[in-house]
């Protein structure tokens, strides 16, 4: 790391691409552990090929107190938890299993559960607390982050905080958490690698977008754990050094 302007809202660590995962596990770990000190936390997560080793890590790390920690799904897709695209699966298979997470602090997206998509988005939203203290996001190359892509009804939302969603990647039909839970969330941390995501982070974080244009905007506050690759265009413009 390089870069730590040693505030908990809206900066960026530069982090070892090597180490990456690494990193952002110990990071991630030293802030649960801490808030975990005054009582029970919640944390929500995302998909994506990114988190899936940084919540390997996570899980072998003994400084989260899962007995005191709720982890929900920011966004997940309407397949059986046991597809490979299943955001639950993974998260199960990389954290909750190893790290031994209690069943009643595990908050999956039910939609394998034969009920609709609507419905379980529903009831999803009631049981999301008022604010989340962890909100773990991730940047598509579009901009997007949980489920909310550019130009999509979904960022429009004000009341709703969990929705329905038929968006253009694959798997299509998902759930996603609404801009509302984004923006109360305590702490948005986001976790960004590649160069194929760099103009989209300087989007995220730089740009003159709204939210419609470039989702990632609305998590422009959090701290960003980032690559050098997926930094690239912030150095050029000396955000990082
Ligand atoms: C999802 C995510 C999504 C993800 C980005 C980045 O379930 O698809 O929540 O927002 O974080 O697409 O994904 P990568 O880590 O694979 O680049």
């Amino acid at each position: 790391m390089n870069a730590d302007r040693g505030t908990d809202s809206g900066y960026q660590i530069m982090v070892d691409p090597a180490a990456f995962a690494e990193t952002a596990a110990s990071f991630l770990a030293r802030r649960l552990h801490a808030a975990s000190e005054r009582g029970v936390v919640s944390i929500a997560v995302s998909g994506g090929r990114t988190p899936g080793p940084v919540y390997e890590w996570l899980a072998r790390s003994r400084l989260p107190r899962w007995e005191r920690t709720n982890v929900y799904l920011a966004d997940e897709r309407v397949v059986p938890f046991d597809d490979p695209s299943s955001n639950y699966g993974m998260l199960r298979e990389t954290l909750l299993e190893p790290a031994a997470v209690p069943a009643e602090r595990r908050h999956p997206m039910p939609v394998d559960e034969g009920r609709s998509a609507e419905a379980v988005a529903r009831e999803y939203a009631a049981e999301l607390p008022e604010r989340l203290d962890f909100l773990l996001l991730g940047l598509g190359d579009d901009g997007h982050t949980a489920s909310l892509f550019p130009n999509h009804s979904a960022l429009e939302e004000t009341e709703r905080r969990v929705v329905e969603v038929r968006v253009p990647a694959i798997p299509a039909h998902r759930l996603t958490i609404t801009p509302p839970v984004i923006a109360a969330a305590r702490l948005i941390v986001v976790l960004v690698r590649g160069e194929a995501k760099a103009s989209a982070v300087r989007a995220a974080l730089m740009g003159e977008h709204e939210a419609r244009r470039c989702p990632g905007v609305l998590a422009r506050r959090g701290v960003w754990l980032l690559d050098r690759q997926a930094a690239e265009e912030l150095i050029g413009i000396g955000v990082l050094s």
